[in-house]
Protein backbone atom coordinates (compact mmCIF):
# COMPACT_ATOMS: atom_id res chain seq x y z
CA UNK A 1 0.00 0.00 0.00
CA UNK A 2 1.25 3.54 -0.80
CA UNK A 3 1.26 6.30 1.69
CA UNK A 4 -0.48 9.39 1.04
CA UNK A 5 1.42 12.28 1.58
CA UNK A 6 0.95 14.05 4.86
CA UNK A 7 -1.35 16.99 4.28
CA UNK A 8 -1.44 19.60 7.27
CA UNK A 9 -5.00 19.59 8.78
CA UNK A 10 -6.65 22.62 8.95
CA UNK A 11 -10.22 23.44 10.27
CA UNK A 12 -12.66 24.95 8.25
CA UNK A 13 -16.01 25.91 9.38
CA UNK A 14 -18.73 23.67 7.73
CA UNK A 15 -21.34 26.09 5.87
CA UNK A 16 -23.64 23.61 4.87
CA UNK A 17 -27.13 22.53 6.33
CA UNK A 18 -30.81 23.25 6.17
CA UNK A 19 -30.75 25.30 9.14
CA UNK A 20 -29.11 28.08 7.06
CA UNK A 21 -30.83 28.75 3.83
CA UNK A 22 -28.73 31.35 2.63
CA UNK A 23 -25.34 28.48 2.88
CA UNK A 24 -27.13 25.13 2.28
CA UNK A 25 -25.20 23.44 -0.07
CA UNK A 26 -27.26 22.00 -2.70
CA UNK A 27 -27.29 18.21 -3.78
CA UNK A 28 -24.64 16.92 -5.70
CA UNK A 29 -25.73 14.65 -8.18
CA UNK A 30 -23.00 13.28 -10.47
CA UNK A 31 -23.47 13.43 -14.03
CA UNK A 32 -22.16 10.19 -15.26
CA UNK A 33 -23.13 10.77 -18.62
CA UNK A 34 -24.55 13.36 -21.59
CA UNK A 35 -27.86 12.31 -23.42
CA UNK A 36 -27.35 8.30 -22.56
CA UNK A 37 -23.49 8.72 -23.41
CA UNK A 38 -20.73 8.16 -21.08
CA UNK A 39 -18.74 10.95 -19.78
CA UNK A 40 -15.53 8.29 -19.01
CA UNK A 41 -15.93 7.25 -22.74
CA UNK A 42 -16.47 10.50 -24.48
CA UNK A 43 -12.99 11.74 -22.36
CA UNK A 44 -11.55 8.53 -23.88
CA UNK A 45 -12.28 9.11 -27.63
CA UNK A 46 -11.82 12.91 -27.86
CA UNK A 47 -9.84 13.63 -24.49
CA UNK A 48 -9.75 16.17 -21.87
CA UNK A 49 -10.73 18.60 -21.51
CA UNK A 50 -13.89 18.72 -23.84
CA UNK A 51 -16.69 20.69 -25.21
CA UNK A 52 -19.80 18.37 -25.31
CA UNK A 53 -22.83 20.23 -26.98
CA UNK A 54 -26.03 18.29 -26.68
CA UNK A 55 -28.10 17.83 -30.13
CA UNK A 56 -31.22 17.17 -27.91
CA UNK A 57 -31.35 19.80 -25.97
CA UNK A 58 -30.44 21.86 -28.76
CA UNK A 59 -33.30 21.18 -30.90
CA UNK A 60 -35.31 21.01 -27.32
CA UNK A 61 -34.79 25.06 -26.50
CA UNK A 62 -35.04 26.10 -30.35
CA UNK A 63 -38.42 24.57 -30.53
CA UNK A 64 -39.61 25.67 -26.85
CA UNK A 65 -38.80 29.11 -28.70
CA UNK A 66 -40.47 29.28 -31.87
CA UNK A 67 -43.63 27.44 -30.25
CA UNK A 68 -43.89 30.07 -27.18
CA UNK A 69 -44.11 32.98 -29.75
CA UNK A 70 -45.88 30.87 -32.52
CA UNK A 71 -49.00 30.80 -30.51
CA UNK A 72 -49.10 34.82 -29.04
CA UNK A 73 -48.30 36.43 -32.94
CA UNK A 74 -48.92 35.54 -36.07
CA UNK A 75 -45.44 35.73 -38.14
CA UNK A 76 -42.40 34.84 -36.20
CA UNK A 77 -39.24 34.18 -37.19
CA UNK A 78 -35.88 32.19 -35.46
CA UNK A 79 -32.11 34.06 -37.03
CA UNK A 80 -29.71 32.43 -35.21
CA UNK A 81 -26.93 34.37 -33.76
CA UNK A 82 -24.22 33.50 -35.05
CA UNK A 83 -21.94 34.96 -32.39
CA UNK A 84 -22.84 33.01 -29.92
CA UNK A 85 -21.39 29.74 -31.39
CA UNK A 86 -20.79 29.57 -35.05
CA UNK A 87 -19.14 26.21 -34.98
CA UNK A 88 -20.70 25.22 -38.09
CA UNK A 89 -22.52 21.67 -36.62
CA UNK A 90 -24.41 23.95 -34.12
CA UNK A 91 -25.47 26.18 -36.50
CA UNK A 92 -27.04 23.33 -39.01
CA UNK A 93 -29.02 21.80 -36.31
CA UNK A 94 -30.34 25.45 -35.67
CA UNK A 95 -31.22 25.96 -39.58
CA UNK A 96 -32.81 22.27 -40.25
CA UNK A 97 -34.93 23.81 -37.37
CA UNK A 98 -35.96 26.44 -39.63
CA UNK A 99 -33.67 29.27 -38.01
CA UNK A 100 -32.48 31.78 -40.37
CA UNK A 101 -29.12 33.45 -39.56
CA UNK A 102 -28.30 36.87 -37.50
CA UNK A 103 -24.53 37.74 -38.26
CA UNK A 104 -22.74 40.16 -36.78
CA UNK A 105 -19.66 40.59 -39.39
CA UNK A 106 -18.50 39.87 -42.69
CA UNK A 107 -16.99 36.68 -41.75
CA UNK A 108 -20.08 35.37 -40.20
CA UNK A 109 -22.20 36.40 -43.42
CA UNK A 110 -19.83 34.20 -45.27
CA UNK A 111 -20.17 31.29 -42.67
CA UNK A 112 -23.67 31.63 -43.09
CA UNK A 113 -23.89 31.39 -46.80
CA UNK A 114 -21.02 28.39 -46.50
CA UNK A 115 -23.47 26.65 -44.03
CA UNK A 116 -26.20 27.14 -46.89
CA UNK A 117 -28.48 29.71 -45.67
CA UNK A 118 -30.41 31.55 -48.14
CA UNK A 119 -28.65 35.18 -48.49
CA UNK A 120 -32.12 36.66 -47.91
CA UNK A 121 -32.60 34.18 -44.94
CA UNK A 122 -30.11 36.58 -43.47
CA UNK A 123 -30.16 39.67 -41.13
CA UNK A 124 -26.99 41.43 -40.61
CA UNK A 125 -26.26 43.72 -37.55
CA UNK A 126 -22.74 45.18 -35.69
CA UNK A 127 -21.36 48.83 -35.85
CA UNK A 128 -18.78 47.81 -38.25
CA UNK A 129 -19.72 46.89 -42.25
CA UNK A 130 -17.26 47.73 -44.76
CA UNK A 131 -18.18 48.05 -48.19
CA UNK A 132 -17.47 44.67 -49.30
CA UNK A 133 -19.82 43.46 -46.49
CA UNK A 134 -22.52 45.70 -47.96
CA UNK A 135 -22.16 44.93 -51.26
CA UNK A 136 -22.06 41.27 -50.84
CA UNK A 137 -25.27 41.47 -48.57
CA UNK A 138 -26.91 43.73 -50.92
CA UNK A 139 -26.59 41.37 -54.13
CA UNK A 140 -27.91 38.72 -52.67
CA UNK A 141 -30.91 40.37 -50.89
CA UNK A 142 -29.43 39.55 -47.18
CA UNK A 143 -31.37 42.10 -44.33
CA UNK A 144 -28.69 45.06 -43.40
CA UNK A 145 -29.72 46.75 -40.06
CA UNK A 146 -28.06 50.11 -40.66
CA UNK A 147 -26.21 50.97 -36.90
CA UNK A 148 -25.50 55.00 -37.70
CA UNK A 149 -25.65 57.80 -40.03
CA UNK A 150 -22.14 56.65 -41.81
CA UNK A 151 -23.25 53.19 -42.87
CA UNK A 152 -26.93 54.57 -44.07
CA UNK A 153 -24.66 56.81 -46.53
CA UNK A 154 -22.38 54.16 -47.45
CA UNK A 155 -25.39 51.92 -47.69
CA UNK A 156 -26.75 54.50 -50.03
CA UNK A 157 -23.53 54.61 -52.67
CA UNK A 158 -22.78 51.17 -52.19
CA UNK A 159 -26.94 50.21 -53.82
CA UNK A 160 -26.66 53.04 -56.49
CA UNK A 161 -23.10 51.65 -57.90
CA UNK A 162 -24.66 48.22 -57.80
CA UNK A 163 -27.87 50.15 -59.46
CA UNK A 164 -30.28 48.51 -56.50
CA UNK A 165 -32.89 49.68 -54.25
CA UNK A 166 -32.60 47.20 -51.16
CA UNK A 167 -34.94 47.14 -47.97
CA UNK A 168 -32.99 48.08 -44.86
CA UNK A 169 -33.80 48.04 -40.92
CA UNK A 170 -32.82 50.66 -38.67
CA UNK A 171 -31.58 49.67 -35.40
CA UNK A 172 -33.15 51.73 -32.59
CA UNK A 173 -31.33 52.05 -29.33
CA UNK A 174 -34.04 52.16 -26.83
CA UNK A 175 -34.00 52.58 -22.82
CA UNK A 176 -36.03 50.11 -20.70
CA UNK A 177 -35.96 50.41 -17.08
CA UNK A 178 -33.67 48.47 -15.35
CA UNK A 179 -31.30 47.50 -18.07
CA UNK A 180 -28.17 49.69 -18.44
CA UNK A 181 -28.79 51.24 -22.26
CA UNK A 182 -26.48 49.70 -24.95
CA UNK A 183 -26.20 53.48 -26.46
CA UNK A 184 -23.30 52.77 -28.47
CA UNK A 185 -25.38 50.51 -31.18
CA UNK A 186 -28.27 52.25 -33.56
CA UNK A 187 -30.09 54.87 -33.46
CA UNK A 188 -31.30 56.55 -30.19
CA UNK A 189 -35.28 56.66 -30.25
CA UNK A 190 -35.75 58.75 -27.01
CA UNK A 191 -33.65 61.97 -28.39
CA UNK A 192 -35.05 61.70 -31.80
CA UNK A 193 -31.97 60.26 -33.68
CA UNK A 194 -33.87 57.62 -34.70
CA UNK A 195 -37.00 60.23 -36.38
CA UNK A 196 -33.84 62.10 -37.99
CA UNK A 197 -32.17 58.81 -39.30
CA UNK A 198 -35.77 57.92 -41.33
CA UNK A 199 -36.23 61.42 -42.32
CA UNK A 200 -32.45 60.99 -44.01
CA UNK A 201 -33.33 57.52 -45.36
CA UNK A 202 -36.54 58.49 -47.24
CA UNK A 203 -34.95 61.86 -48.16
CA UNK A 204 -31.96 60.04 -49.72
CA UNK A 205 -34.36 57.62 -51.84
CA UNK A 206 -32.21 55.02 -52.36
CA UNK A 207 -33.05 52.55 -49.93
CA UNK A 208 -36.51 51.37 -48.53
CA UNK A 209 -37.25 50.86 -45.16
CA UNK A 210 -38.99 47.56 -44.03
CA UNK A 211 -37.35 46.91 -40.36
CA UNK A 212 -37.23 47.92 -36.92
CA UNK A 213 -34.33 46.14 -34.97
CA UNK A 214 -33.20 46.89 -30.92
CA UNK A 215 -31.26 44.61 -29.29
CA UNK A 216 -31.58 45.49 -25.28
CA UNK A 217 -28.59 43.45 -23.99
CA UNK A 218 -28.11 39.85 -22.80
CA UNK A 219 -29.17 37.53 -19.81
CA UNK A 220 -31.86 40.00 -19.23
CA UNK A 221 -34.13 38.41 -16.26
CA UNK A 222 -36.66 40.81 -16.39
CA UNK A 223 -39.62 40.26 -18.98
CA UNK A 224 -41.14 43.86 -18.25
CA UNK A 225 -37.66 45.12 -19.84
CA UNK A 226 -39.11 43.27 -23.29
CA UNK A 227 -42.89 45.23 -22.68
CA UNK A 228 -41.76 47.98 -22.48
CA UNK A 229 -39.01 47.72 -25.45
CA UNK A 230 -41.29 46.22 -27.71
CA UNK A 231 -43.77 48.75 -26.93
CA UNK A 232 -41.49 51.51 -27.79
CA UNK A 233 -40.98 50.17 -31.14
CA UNK A 234 -44.54 49.29 -31.61
CA UNK A 235 -44.98 52.98 -31.12
CA UNK A 236 -42.37 54.00 -33.62
CA UNK A 237 -43.94 51.99 -36.46
CA UNK A 238 -47.40 53.17 -36.05
CA UNK A 239 -45.51 56.95 -36.32
CA UNK A 240 -44.22 55.84 -39.52
CA UNK A 241 -47.15 54.37 -40.66
CA UNK A 242 -49.32 57.50 -39.82
CA UNK A 243 -46.61 60.25 -40.84
CA UNK A 244 -44.89 57.94 -43.92
CA UNK A 245 -47.35 55.38 -45.08
CA UNK A 246 -44.70 52.65 -44.15
CA UNK A 247 -45.65 49.30 -43.51
CA UNK A 248 -42.86 47.46 -42.29
CA UNK A 249 -42.11 44.04 -43.05
CA UNK A 250 -40.40 42.91 -39.60
CA UNK A 251 -40.03 44.35 -36.13
CA UNK A 252 -36.79 42.08 -34.77
CA UNK A 253 -36.52 42.61 -31.00
CA UNK A 254 -32.79 40.87 -30.93
CA UNK A 255 -31.65 38.38 -28.14
CA UNK A 256 -30.85 38.57 -24.51
CA UNK A 257 -33.56 35.96 -22.99
CA UNK A 258 -31.80 34.77 -20.12
CA UNK A 259 -30.24 31.15 -20.08
CA UNK A 260 -30.12 28.55 -16.45
CA UNK A 261 -26.71 29.50 -15.53
CA UNK A 262 -26.48 32.46 -12.90
CA UNK A 263 -24.80 35.76 -12.76
CA UNK A 264 -21.92 35.76 -10.23
CA UNK A 265 -23.83 38.85 -8.58
CA UNK A 266 -27.20 36.66 -8.32
CA UNK A 267 -29.07 35.99 -5.46
CA UNK A 268 -31.51 33.21 -6.65
CA UNK A 269 -30.43 29.81 -8.23
CA UNK A 270 -31.28 29.85 -12.25
CA UNK A 271 -34.64 27.58 -11.67
CA UNK A 272 -35.92 30.27 -9.74
CA UNK A 273 -34.33 33.14 -11.92
CA UNK A 274 -34.74 32.46 -14.86
CA UNK A 275 -37.61 33.43 -16.81
CA UNK A 276 -39.50 31.05 -19.65
CA UNK A 277 -39.43 31.52 -22.58
CA UNK A 278 -43.51 32.14 -22.41
CA UNK A 279 -42.87 34.31 -19.87
CA UNK A 280 -40.25 36.63 -22.40
CA UNK A 281 -42.96 35.95 -25.34
CA UNK A 282 -46.24 37.10 -23.48
CA UNK A 283 -44.10 40.43 -22.23
CA UNK A 284 -42.96 41.10 -26.16
CA UNK A 285 -45.92 40.08 -27.62
CA UNK A 286 -48.04 42.26 -25.00
CA UNK A 287 -45.63 45.14 -25.79
CA UNK A 288 -46.46 45.05 -29.67
CA UNK A 289 -50.25 45.30 -29.06
CA UNK A 290 -49.74 48.93 -29.68
CA UNK A 291 -49.24 47.93 -33.55
CA UNK A 292 -52.59 48.61 -35.13
CA UNK A 293 -53.51 47.58 -38.45
CA UNK A 294 -55.17 44.53 -40.40
CA UNK A 295 -54.09 41.12 -38.81
CA UNK A 296 -52.90 40.31 -41.86
CA UNK A 297 -50.62 43.48 -42.55
CA UNK A 298 -48.90 42.77 -38.76
CA UNK A 299 -45.08 42.76 -39.24
CA UNK A 300 -43.33 39.63 -38.45
CA UNK A 301 -41.81 39.35 -35.05
CA UNK A 302 -37.95 38.20 -35.66
CA UNK A 303 -35.75 36.84 -32.59
CA UNK A 304 -32.49 36.89 -32.41
CA UNK A 305 -31.94 34.60 -29.57
CA UNK A 306 -28.68 33.11 -28.85
CA UNK A 307 -27.77 32.28 -24.77
CA UNK A 308 -31.09 31.04 -23.87
CA UNK A 309 -30.90 28.15 -26.81
CA UNK A 310 -27.27 26.79 -26.68
CA UNK A 311 -26.46 27.39 -23.19
CA UNK A 312 -28.00 24.72 -21.79
CA UNK A 313 -26.63 22.44 -24.04
CA UNK A 314 -22.83 23.15 -23.84
CA UNK A 315 -21.22 20.59 -21.31
CA UNK A 316 -17.12 21.80 -20.09
CA UNK A 317 -15.82 18.02 -19.34
CA UNK A 318 -12.52 18.88 -17.08
CA UNK A 319 -10.05 16.59 -15.05
CA UNK A 320 -8.77 17.23 -11.84
CA UNK A 321 -4.76 17.74 -12.25
CA UNK A 322 -3.97 18.87 -8.52
CA UNK A 323 -5.44 20.04 -5.14
CA UNK A 324 -3.76 22.08 -2.90
CA UNK A 325 -4.92 23.75 0.84
CA UNK A 326 -4.71 27.67 -0.07
CA UNK A 327 -3.08 29.68 3.27
CA UNK A 328 -7.15 30.92 4.32
CA UNK A 329 -8.21 27.20 4.64
CA UNK A 330 -9.88 27.06 1.22
CA UNK A 331 -8.99 23.93 -1.11
CA UNK A 332 -7.68 24.59 -4.65
CA UNK A 333 -7.92 22.73 -7.43
CA UNK A 334 -6.28 22.95 -10.52
CA UNK A 335 -7.98 21.92 -13.93
CA UNK A 336 -7.12 21.61 -17.06
CA UNK A 337 -9.36 24.21 -18.48
CA UNK A 338 -9.76 27.38 -17.45
CA UNK A 339 -10.61 30.95 -18.52
CA UNK A 340 -8.85 30.49 -21.63
CA UNK A 341 -11.68 28.10 -23.06
CA UNK A 342 -14.05 29.10 -20.73
CA UNK A 343 -14.57 32.87 -21.04
CA UNK A 344 -17.78 33.10 -19.34
CA UNK A 345 -16.27 32.26 -15.97
CA UNK A 346 -15.66 35.63 -15.37
CA UNK A 347 -19.29 36.69 -15.04
CA UNK A 348 -21.19 33.56 -14.51
CA UNK A 349 -21.17 30.93 -11.21
CA UNK A 350 -21.47 28.16 -14.15
CA UNK A 351 -22.76 24.49 -12.34
CA UNK A 352 -20.08 22.20 -10.97
CA UNK A 353 -20.94 18.04 -10.71
CA UNK A 354 -18.45 15.63 -10.52
CA UNK A 355 -18.91 12.28 -12.41
CA UNK A 356 -18.68 10.22 -9.54
CA UNK A 357 -20.46 10.03 -6.02
CA UNK A 358 -17.88 12.22 -3.72
CA UNK A 359 -17.60 11.33 -0.48
CA UNK A 360 -16.59 13.62 2.69
CA UNK A 361 -17.57 17.46 3.82
CA UNK A 362 -17.94 19.75 1.09
CA UNK A 363 -15.66 22.97 1.85
CA UNK A 364 -15.33 25.94 -0.02
CA UNK A 365 -13.15 25.31 -3.05
CA UNK A 366 -11.62 27.28 -5.27
CA UNK A 367 -11.68 26.04 -9.25
CA UNK A 368 -7.98 26.93 -11.29
CA UNK A 369 -7.20 26.74 -14.67
CA UNK A 370 -4.11 25.65 -16.22
CA UNK A 371 -2.82 28.81 -17.26
CA UNK A 372 -0.08 30.53 -15.45
CA UNK A 373 -2.30 33.28 -14.66
CA UNK A 374 -3.47 34.36 -10.93
CA UNK A 375 -6.76 35.63 -12.25
CA UNK A 376 -7.50 31.91 -14.45
CA UNK A 377 -10.11 31.25 -11.79
CA UNK A 378 -13.57 29.21 -12.79
CA UNK A 379 -15.45 29.39 -9.82
CA UNK A 380 -13.57 31.37 -6.65
CA UNK A 381 -15.86 29.32 -3.51
CA UNK A 382 -17.60 26.24 -5.14
CA UNK A 383 -19.09 24.12 -2.02
CA UNK A 384 -17.74 20.91 -3.13
CA UNK A 385 -15.96 17.69 -1.04
CA UNK A 386 -12.82 16.68 -1.53
CA UNK A 387 -11.92 15.34 -4.95
CA UNK A 388 -7.94 13.79 -6.37
CA UNK A 389 -6.53 14.14 -8.91
CA UNK A 390 -8.33 12.26 -12.24
CA UNK A 391 -11.54 13.02 -11.24
CA UNK A 392 -13.69 14.64 -13.61
CA UNK A 393 -15.90 17.56 -13.26
CA UNK A 394 -18.39 18.72 -15.69
CA UNK A 395 -19.10 22.61 -16.40
CA UNK A 396 -22.52 22.78 -17.77
CA UNK A 397 -24.57 25.95 -19.14
CA UNK A 398 -21.15 26.48 -21.14
CA UNK A 399 -22.25 26.49 -24.91
CA UNK A 400 -23.11 30.40 -25.29
CA UNK A 401 -19.66 32.54 -26.34
CA UNK A 402 -17.43 30.32 -25.33
CA UNK A 403 -16.50 28.41 -28.50
CA UNK A 404 -16.53 31.76 -30.25
CA UNK A 405 -14.90 33.99 -27.57
CA UNK A 406 -12.30 31.24 -26.37
CA UNK A 407 -8.19 32.47 -26.34
CA UNK A 408 -5.60 30.20 -27.80
CA UNK A 409 -3.06 31.49 -24.91
CA UNK A 410 -0.22 29.05 -24.17
CA UNK A 411 -2.17 26.27 -24.76
CA UNK A 412 -4.22 24.18 -27.57
CA UNK A 413 -7.99 24.50 -27.74
CA UNK A 414 -9.75 21.18 -27.36
CA UNK A 415 -11.76 19.20 -29.29
CA UNK A 416 -15.73 20.18 -29.56
CA UNK A 417 -18.01 17.32 -29.82
CA UNK A 418 -21.78 16.25 -30.49
CA UNK A 419 -23.67 13.71 -28.88
CA UNK A 420 -26.68 13.15 -31.01
CA UNK A 421 -30.38 12.40 -30.47
CA UNK A 422 -29.78 8.60 -30.66
CA UNK A 423 -26.46 8.16 -28.51
CA UNK A 424 -24.23 8.57 -31.57
CA UNK A 425 -21.52 11.38 -31.21
CA UNK A 426 -19.21 12.93 -33.37
CA UNK A 427 -16.30 15.76 -33.57
CA UNK A 428 -17.97 19.54 -33.96
CA UNK A 429 -13.89 20.85 -34.08
CA UNK A 430 -10.77 18.96 -34.23
CA UNK A 431 -8.46 19.99 -31.13
CA UNK A 432 -6.03 22.19 -32.40
CA UNK A 433 -2.44 21.47 -32.79
CA UNK A 434 0.94 22.60 -32.67
CA UNK A 435 1.10 22.17 -36.37
CA UNK A 436 -2.03 24.01 -37.46
CA UNK A 437 -1.15 26.93 -35.05
CA UNK A 438 2.61 27.40 -36.23
CA UNK A 439 1.02 26.58 -39.99
CA UNK A 440 0.15 30.50 -39.97
CA UNK A 441 3.18 32.12 -38.23
CA UNK A 442 6.30 33.13 -40.54
CA UNK A 443 9.69 34.05 -40.01
CA UNK A 444 11.48 36.41 -42.16
CA UNK A 445 14.54 35.04 -43.83
CA UNK A 446 16.66 37.52 -42.13
CA UNK A 447 15.83 36.66 -38.30
C1 LIG B 1 -27.49 42.27 -32.23
C2 LIG B 1 -27.49 41.05 -31.39
N1 LIG B 1 -28.46 40.13 -31.58
C3 LIG B 1 -28.52 39.00 -30.84
C4 LIG B 1 -27.58 38.74 -29.86
C5 LIG B 1 -27.70 37.48 -29.04
O1 LIG B 1 -27.92 37.77 -27.72
P1 LIG B 1 -28.16 36.63 -26.63
O2 LIG B 1 -27.09 35.61 -26.79
O3 LIG B 1 -28.07 37.35 -25.33
O4 LIG B 1 -29.51 36.06 -26.88
C6 LIG B 1 -26.57 39.69 -29.61
C7 LIG B 1 -25.60 39.48 -28.53
O5 LIG B 1 -25.08 40.35 -27.89
C8 LIG B 1 -26.52 40.86 -30.40
O6 LIG B 1 -25.56 41.79 -30.21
Amino acid sequence: MTRRPYERPIIVRHESGLGNKLSRVPALRPQEEIDGVSVEELVKTYGSPLFVFSEQTLVQRQRALADAFAVRWPKVRTAWSYKTNYLDGICRVLHREGAWAEVVSEMELDKALHNGVRPDHIHFNGPFKPESALEKAFRGGTLVHLDNFDELRRAEQVATRLGKRPGVAIRLSVAAEGIPPWTRFGFHLESGQARDAVRRLLAGDKLDLVGLHCHLGTFLLDPAAYREAAGKLAAFAEELRTEHGIRLQFIDIGGGFASHNALKAQYLPAEQATPSFEQYADAVCDGLRALQGPPKELPTLVLETGRAIVDDAGYLITTVHATRRLPDGRRGVVLDAGVNVLFTAWWYRHDVVPTRHLAGIPEPTVLYGPLCMNIDVVRDALPLPPVEAGDRLVLRNVGAYNVTQWMQFITLRPAVVMVGRNGQHGLLRKPETLEALTSWEEVPEWI
